[in-house]
């Protein structure tokens, strides 16, 4: 059942949306060289609780922390950890914040200190494919279009899409209907409807398309190994456009002429 959000649920979604992507801008205050992955999940935290929001991945399903931590070949899900970041590294922070009893949910994959070339990359066509799925992201349009764009956008470039997660609709939970894969043909799906607010969240490796689940049981990696990239903004659909409700303007803020 994909639950349409009335016009004051949307208002309440929006300062969902807000408070979690300024979080992310104290992220990026600390995503350098150095931070470990927990001090960014008890930033983070201690964030979202300052602002009267909930952490809702900690504890969702056991997941011990606020933010998923995703080095370099961690695809999703990754715990905090006394890792400290590396010049080198990409860190993928993935959280979802519940205000007022609505949620939102976002992904940036920052790049730490000078990362190689072919990675840099690998981020800039992610982060592109993210805006194609919301360019596709249409009333009238079906799920299929936005699962369409991003995967013939990446694979078009030599990238392969994860198949094993994909984006979803969120509202009062973090994960409602429909699933928004990231591959797929176009025309099939659901119908994108006015009042549905969906996650978009392309997943993209460098190399094969495969991952593995580490033994932790959440931890999902590259088989290979090779570097992989995500993002993710929570978007509403209306009858003549589509809002993106959280935004990377925090990020951009504090990376100044580093974001891509
Ligand atoms: N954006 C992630 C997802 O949609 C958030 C997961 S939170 C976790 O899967 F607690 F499940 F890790
Ligand atoms: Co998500």
């Amino acid at each position: 059942m994909i639950y349409l959000k009335t016009p004051e649920q949307l208002e309440l979604m929006r300062k969902a949306a807000d408070l979690l992507s300024r979080t992310f801008g104290e992220i990026a205050k600390w995503a350098v060289p150095g931070t470990t992955t927990r001090k960014i999940d008890t930033v983070a935290r201690e964030y979202m609780q300052d602002h009267g929001g909930i952490p809702a991945c900690l504890g969702y399903g056991g997941f011990p922390g606020t933010v998923c931590c995703e080095v370099n070949e961690i695809v999703v899900h990754g715990f905090p950890s006394q890792y400290e970041l590396r010049d080198g590294d990409i860190f993928g922070a993935d959280s979802v914040v519940s205000l007022e009893g609505f949620c939102a949910d976002m992904c940036y994959t920052f790049p730490i200190g000078e990362v190689e070339p072919k990675t840099m990359e690998l981020l800039r066509t992610t982060k592109e494919s993210l805006y194609k799925g919301i360019e596709a992201c249409r009333p009238g349009h079906r799920i299929g279009d936005i699962a369409n764009a991003v995967q013939t956008y990446c694979e078009h470039r030599g990238y392969s899409v994860v198949r094993e997660m994909c984006g979803h609709g969120i509202g009062v939970n973090m994960h409602e209907e429909p699933e928004v894969p990231n591959y797929g043909r176009r025309g099939i799906g659901p119908v994108i409807r006015n009042g549905m607010v969906i996650c978009i969240e392309p997943m993209i490796n460098l190399g094969s398309r495969n991952v593995v689940i580490e033994r932790d049981g959440w931890t999902c990696r590259t088989r290979d190994r090779k570097p992989s990239a995500h993002y993710e903004h929570t978007v509403a659909i209306h009858d003549d456009m589509t809002e993106v409700l959280t935004t990377f303007d925090f990020i951009a803020e504090v990376m100044g002429s580093r974001f891509v």
